[in-house]
């Protein structure tokens, strides 16, 4: 943990904590304007590390390892905003971070095309059993080619890919099936208005008939208490044997156990997963499964699109602490007037 302090004689520069390590730049940058706590270091804060953190500081840039809850913030008095490096904020009690006055924010839009290229790298790395094959060829078995001895995968052209949740990176996802001569179903909260489910051929389903229907599968939905194991052994059967069911949301909406099972039993075809329930650990009985491609929750990982998420994420916090509304604040009507 690094401290910038400056001299006495300058005006009180207001303090934040950056919680993971970020961009050496974009560091520099917030020195000029900040006293930083920065963890350059990267080690991910225990609860009471980041409760003992917060209750210095004004701001604080954040990423999905650091839960804000109560806890978390039950000394932080002069706390004005957490900003998260993340679109999703499943690790912000909101009702909690609202209560104690703070603003909360994410990085939406930034990353919409990064993680829908990522979720249909997965989706075809899966079908197409890339991972399986790569693993055979560097075991030396290429002399074993042959019409009938390749690993042989699933097609995505012609297919119908079912898509949960149709946000933002939901209709990427479709974007690119479309492309890819796919047809889209989806099920979402609440059904996309004609105009938009015409632009991307869309047809509205429930979450049992597209189990049912799609060929293959993506989540694409925020992680809440409702959407826990939304795919659970039950929806794992409903599904084809020849599907592909790809997470690109958030560990907790997968069910890791029920899937390993499926991906052992036959009952769906393959898996890839970007998230994991309890990441950064994989359930075990995952890790045995071949028919899988598994990621280190990397969907919004170019440099580009991660260098924007620092970027808005720090535009969240400053824009707060000269007083103003952040861009994307989550918990605006808290803040209204
Ligand atoms: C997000 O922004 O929610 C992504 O999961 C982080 O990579």
């Amino acid at each position: 943990m690094n401290t910038t302090t400056n001299p006495a004689h300058l005006t009180r520069k207001p303090k934040i904590l950056v919680a993971r390590a970020i961009f050496p730049e974009a560091l520099a940058k917030l020195e000029e304007t900040f006293e930083v706590r920065s963890n350059q270091a990267d080690k991910v804060f225990t609860p009471q590390e980041l409760q003992n953190e917060l209750a210095t500081v004004e701001g604080a840039l954040v990423t999905g390892s650091e839960r804000i809850d109560a806890q978390a913030l039950s000394q932080a008095d002069q706390l004005k905003i957490v900003a998260n490096i993340s679109v999703g904020y499943n690790n912000f009690d909101i009702p909690a971070i609202t209560a104690a006055g703070v603003m909360a924010t994410n990085t939406p839009d930034v990353l919409t095309d990064t993680t829908a290229d990522f979720g249909f790298a997965l989706l075809m790395a899966a079908a197409r059993r890339i991972t399986e094959s790569e693993h055979w060829v560097r075991a030396g078995k290429w002399d074993q080619w042959s019409i009938v001895n390749n690993p042989l995968g699933m097609d995505l052209n012609g297919s119908t890919l079912g898509i949960i949740g149709m946000g933002r990176i939901g209709k990427g996802i479709a974007r690119r099936a479309l492309g890819c001569g796919m047809n889209v179903i989806y099920h979402n909260r609440s059904r996309l208005p004609a105009d938009e489910e015409k632009a991307y051929s869309a047809t509205y389903v429930s979450k049992e008939d597209l189990l049912r229907t799609a060929d293959h599968v993506i989540l694409v939905l925020p992680y809440t208490a409702e959407n826990h194991h939304t795919i659970g052994a039950k929806e794992l059967g409903l599904m084809k044997p020849t599907a592909i069911l790809v997470n690109i949301a958030r560990g907790g909406i997968v069910d890791d156990a029920a899937l390993a099972q499926a991906l052992q039993n036959g009952t769906i075809f393959a898996a890839g997963l970007d998230v994991f329930e309890g990441e950064p650990k994989v359930h075990p009985e995952l890790l045995k499964c071949s028919n899988i491609v598994l990621a280190p929750h990397i969907a919004s990982a170019t440099e580009k699109t991660r260098r924007a998420m620092v970027d808005l994420a720090i535009k969240n916090l400053t824009t707060a602490l000269a007083g103003n509304k952040p861009p994307s604040l989550i918990n605006a009507e808290a803040f209204k007037g």
